[in-house]
C-alpha cells in the first residue's frame, strides 16, 4: 500500500516535470494559449503532487500483524522499521532515570557521572516510514489487563526496566507502580514483576541468559566439563512465561567460548556431551529447541511473541577489550556490528517457523550508537562497559518499536 502510494507520487512528479520542459519550450516562441494552459496545468499538477507528497510524508504509519512488506514493486517505499537513521529530536530524552526506581543504577549514566548529554537526544527514524510517536496514557489504556514478559539476558532486563520507566510517567500516583514480591533489581536476580495497580497489568522479567536448559555433568565426562547446557530441553521455569500476551526474548551474549569455557560449559543433545560441537551449531539447536516450544506450547492467538536480535556491541581494540564510547553516533561506513551471526540465526530460524512471530531486528540500528554504551559511567567504573546502554537510550526506542505492534 505505502509502496504504491510513493511510487504514484514519484510519477506524478515525473510527469510534471516532463511539463515544465514543455512549457519553458513554448515560452521561448510567442505566448499562446496553449502556453498559457500547459503552465497552469503545470501549476495545478505541482500543487496536487506537493500535497500528496508531504501529506503521505508526515502519515504515521500504523502497524498491523500484516504490516508487512509490499514486495510486488519497487523496494523505495517499502516501510522497514529497522532500516533507519537517528535523528536529532530535542523533546528528548523521554524520561529521566534518577526518577524511575526501576532503573538500575549500572544503566543511569548521568547519575553515574558522565558529563556529555548529546547522546540522550537521538531518535530512530526508519528511512520509509514514521514510527508513531510515543503516547503514553494510549499505551497504558492498551495495556490494561494484560501481562508483559520479557525472557532473556541483562539486555533483556534492560528493555524491561525501560519499558517501565517509559509507562510510569504516565502515572500520577508512583506508589501504585511496584514489584510484586518487594524485590530490588540485581545483576543475578531470576525472577521480576511490576505491577501497575491503576491499569492492572504486569511488565515481567525472566532470567534465562541461554533459554535452554543447564544439566547435570555425565558420570563419566572429563575433567574439564563443569556444567551442560541441554540444548534440546527449554528452561524449567518456561511454563511461567506461556500465559501472556506480549513475550519478548532474547539470547545471544552468553554464548561466547569464553564466557562458556569459564563455566566449564559443554553441550548436550539427547542426553549425551557433545564435546567438539560449535557455538553456532549450538545456538542454531538451542533456538530450534525454542522455535518448536512456541510452535507447540504458546496460544500465538492470545499471545504476540517478538525475539529481539543481537544488540550489537563496541569493543575495540586488538583484543576487542577496548571500550572507547564516542560522543556521537558512528555513520554507517564505520560500523562493525552491522550485522551478526547471531541475529542471521535468528532471523532464519523464526522464518521457518509455522507461527507468527515477529523479530524485532535492531541489530543494524544499534550498530550506530557507539556514544550510548554504560561506559565507565556504571556502577562499577573500574569495568569498562561496551555492551550494556545507558537509560534513557536505546532500549527505549526497542520499546517504542514494539509498542507500536500493539
Ligand atoms: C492480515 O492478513 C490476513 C491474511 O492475508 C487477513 O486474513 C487478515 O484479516 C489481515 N489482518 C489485518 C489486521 O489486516
Ligand atoms: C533528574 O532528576 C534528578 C533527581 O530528581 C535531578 O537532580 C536531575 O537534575 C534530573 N536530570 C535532568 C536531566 O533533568
Ligand atoms: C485484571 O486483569 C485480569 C486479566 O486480564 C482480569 O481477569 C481481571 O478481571 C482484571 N481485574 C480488574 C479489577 O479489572
Ligand atoms: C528451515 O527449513 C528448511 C526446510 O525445512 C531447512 O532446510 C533449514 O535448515 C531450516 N533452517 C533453519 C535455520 O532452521
Amino acid at each position: 500500500m505505502i509502496s504504491r502510494i510513493y511510487s504514484g507520487s514519484s510519477g506524478c512528479f515525473r510527469s510534471s516535470y516532463v511539463n515544465w520542459v514543455h512549457c519553458k519550450r513554448f515560452r521561448l516562441r510567442s505566448i499562446n494559449r496553449l502556453n498559457v494552459i500547459s503552465s497552469c496545468l503545470f501549476i495545478v499538477l505541482a500543487i496536487i503532487c506537493g500535497y500528496v507528497y508531504l501529506y503521505e510524508a508526515v502519515q504515521p504509519v500504523i502497524l498491523t500483524e500484516n504490516t508487512t512488506i509490499d514486495s510486488e514493486d519497487d523496494s523505495k517505499g517499502v516501510c522497514d522499521l529497522y532500516d533507519g537513521t537517528w535523528v536529532l529530536d530535542e523533546s528528548y530524552p523521554l524520561y529521566n532515570a534518577s526518577q524511575c526506581p526501576f532503573a538500575e543504577r549500572s544503566f543511569d549514566c548521568l547519575a553515574n557521572g558522565r558529563r556529555d548529554k548529546g547522546y540522550l537526544k537521538w531518535r530512530w527514524k526508519p528511512k520509509n516510514c514514521d514510527i508513531s510517536r510515543f503516547d503514553v496514557g494510549d499505551t497504558l489504556e492498551k495495556l490494561r489487563g494484560k501481562r508483559v514478559v520479557f525472557v532473556g539476558d541483562s539486555l533483556s532486563r534492560t528493555q524491561w526496566e525501560s519499558m517501565i520507566c517509559l509507562l510510569m510517567n504516565g502515572v500520577d500516583d508512583k506508589t501504585s507502580v511496584y514489584e510484586i514480591n518487594g524485590n530490588k533489581i540485581s545483576k543475578k536476580i531470576r525472577y521480576l514483576g511490576v505491577r501497575f495497580r491503576s491499569y492492572n497489568f504486569t511488565v515481567e522479567f525472566y532470567r534465562s541468559v541461554f533459554l535452554v536448559q543447564l544439566g547435570s555433568v555425565p558420570k563419566r565426562a572429563p575433567k574439564r566439563v563443569r556444567s551442560t547446557l541441554k540444548l534440546d530441553e527449554l528452561d524449567v521455569v518456561s511454563s511461567k512465561w506461556i500465559d501472556s500476551d506480549i513475550l519478548v526474548f532474547n539470547t545471544g551474549h552468553w554464548w561466547n567460548r569464553a564466557k562458556l569455557f569459564e563455566m566449564g560449559c559443554y553441550f548436550k543433545v539427547g542426553g549425551r556431551l557433545k564435546l567438539g560441537m560449535s557455538t553456532m551449531s549450538a545456538y542454531t539447536t538451542a533456538l530450534t529447541t525454542w522455535a518448536s516450544w512456541v510452535e507447540n506450547m504458546v496460544d500465538t492467538d492470545r499471545t504476540r511473541v517478538f525475539f529481539r536480535t543481537f544488540e550489537g556491541s563496541h569493543w575495540s581494540g586488538q583484543n576487542g577489550h577496548t571500550c572507547k564510547v564516542t560522543q556521537n553516533p558512528m555513520s554507517i561506513s564505520s560500523t562493525r556490528d552491522y550485522r551478526s551471526r547471531f541475529s542471521d540465526i535468528i532471523r532464519s530460524v523464526v522464518n521457518n517457523m509455522s507461527v507468527p512471530v515477529i523479530t524485532m531486528y535492531v541489530t543494524p540500528m544499534g550498530s550506530f550508537r557507539s556514544d550510548a554504551h554504560v561506559g565507565t559511567w556504571s556502577d562499577n567504573p573500574t569495568v569498562p562497559d561496551c555492551s550494556h546502554w545507558c537509560l534513557p537510550g536505546v532500549p527505549d526506542a526497542w520499546n517504542q518499536i514494539l509498542f507500536s505492534y500493539l
